[in-house]
């Protein structure tokens, strides 16, 4: 890709582009991406205002990045972040049928905030700029985009899992959501499971055909669909982990646990994390192995995430009752089986955990890939890791297979896997921790924003740049 060109990133949450602050995932990596090359990162300001269409752009920058964000109205913050975004498009993503919402005046929000997104966007553009949209928020951004004429490099990747068609098929509109996502040349997904899923629901849905090298055709247009797993900043990470915030944090815990062993698990608080059926896990293992009990402590670090959806209010619940009654029926005078805490901590805070703890549970129901598992690896020390309990169900599965595999739905299995974890000799322990260093090390952020953005530069478009979806 020509460096003249300018990357244009565009996603919901934007920044921050400093190491301190407390983001996830998606942040996370695009913060390191963006640091390295430069350009222009828009997106949403976090704010609300009354009339958000009016509202002028605010505009910082920081080192080679500008940072372009726009305000949402109420409307629009309840239509499309609340209601379709993480009420219907969520829980549909990540295979919860049980809890999505099709809300069809979401819908039009959803698809008007796209349009407007893009409209703001355009102002911004050069004709030679190379855009990547990020995740679930935009998926009818693109074809938005040349609607109003945009004729450069379109790329699109989903940070989240792609359900499969019999599923997806269960959105109204899913036919046009699919349509729409056509009008990016290059679309990116985290495993070979969620491209497959997008490919079959193309072929079946929308007469579509695979073609040689990852290429998919649906009537007279043709884009490729390519898997991309998301890295850390390996280097970076391992170096917070060494830091002196990292080492407070760290006897911080150790002086927490006392003789306990520290397991931990560190996730938004969210139902796709099987954060309860990992605490049913822990309690299992209290019931079965009776020598646990006052030998272990789990923390779970579960920061507060889109605390006005029912379906998060009642999961904070049920996570709060599920804690007070492990720690009703196991705790004694000196001893608490559960800490949990809803704050968020720093980047730095979290390595000197992940350092500090003998046992890391990664154990969604369904995760994109999920950066807990590989920010642990890299947080290591050699001379004494930890060891990853990690779902069947993360993307992250299909890079890191020497960690403590588990089905999450399956309390005792993950009993028994808290208590092979506990009891692993180190040689077991360093020779599973090098497999996966060596991965995390070898697939960083940076890797995967230049793999990202060579494969938009080769897929040449087939089918014009005409937005195909009216
Ligand atoms: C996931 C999504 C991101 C999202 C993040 C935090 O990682 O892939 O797009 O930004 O969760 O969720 P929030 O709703 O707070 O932005």
């Amino acid at each position: 890709m020509s460096e003249k060109q300018r990357l244009v990133v565009v996603s919901n949450r934007v920044g921050p582009l400093s190491d301190e602050g407390k983001a996830g995932g998606l942040a996370v990596g695009l913060a390191d991406a963006l640091r390295r090359r430069g350009g222009l990162w828009f997106g949403w300001s976090g704010e609300t205002t009354k009339d958000g269409t009016a509202g002028e752009a605010s505009r910082e920058t920081v080192g080679e990045v500008e940072l372009v964000t726009i305000d949402m109205t109420e409307e629009e913050l309840a239509g499309f972040y609340l209601g379709y975004a993480n009420r219907a498009l969520w829980p549909l993503l990540h295979y919860r049928l049980d809890l999505v919402h099709f809300d069809r005046e979401a819908d039009r929000v959803y698809r008007a905030v796209n349009a407007r997104v893009a409209e703001r966007l355009k102002q911004f553009l050069r004709d030679d700029d190379i855009v990547w949209v990020h995740d679930y928020h935009f998926f009818y951004l693109g074809n938005e985009l040349r609607k109003q004429g945009f004729t450069g490099r379109l790329g699109f990747f989903l940070h989240i899992p792609f359900s499969p068609p019999e599923m997806f098929a269960a959105l109204p509109g899913a036919n046009d959501m699919v349509r729409a996502m056509l009008a990016y040349d290059l679309v990116g997904f985290q495993t070979a499971t969620d491209r497959r899923n997008f490919a079959n629901y193309a072929k079946h849905e929308l007469d579509g055909q695979k073609q040689p090298d990852d290429r998919i055709r649906v009537g007279n247009r043709t884009i490729t669909a390519k898997v991309f797993p998301i890295g850390i900043d390996a280097e970076g990470f391992a170096e917070f982990a060494r830091s002196g915030e990292a080492e407070e944090h760290a006897a911080m815990l150790r002086s927490n646990v006392g003789r306990s062993l520290p397991i931990v698990g560190v996730d938004r608080l969210d139902y796709s994390k099987g954060i309860i059926e990992r605490l049913l896990g822990f309690e299992r293992l209290l019931e079965q192995y009776p020598d646990r009990v006052g030998g272990v402590q789990f923390l779970q670090v579960a920061p507060l995430s889109r605390s006005e959806v029912e379906e998060y209010v009642d999961l904070r619940g049920e996570f709060e009752g599920l804690v007070g009654r492990i720690n009703g029926r196991f705790a004694t005078l000196d001893w608490t089986p559960v800490h949990i805490m809803t704050t968020g901590l720093t980047r730095r805070a979290l390595a000197g955990i992940y350092r500090a703890a003998r046992v890391c549970m990664v154990t969604p129901l369904r995760d994109g890939m999920n950066l807990v598992a590989k920010e642990f690896v890299a947080a290591q020390d050699e001379a004494d890791p930890g060891v990853l309990v990690l779902s069947r169900f993360a993307g992250a599965r299909a890079e890191l297979g020497e960690a403590l595999i588990v089905n999450p739905y399956a309390t005792d299995h993950v009993a028994n896997a808290i208590e092979r974890a506990l009891r692993m000799s180190l040689e077991e322990r360093q020779r599973r921790w090098r497999a996966m260093r060596d991965k995390v090390f070898a697939n960083t952020a940076a890797d995967w924003c230049r793999a990202f953005l060579d494969a938009l530069e080769a897929a040449e478009p087939d089918g014009g740049v005409e937005a195909l979806l009216p």
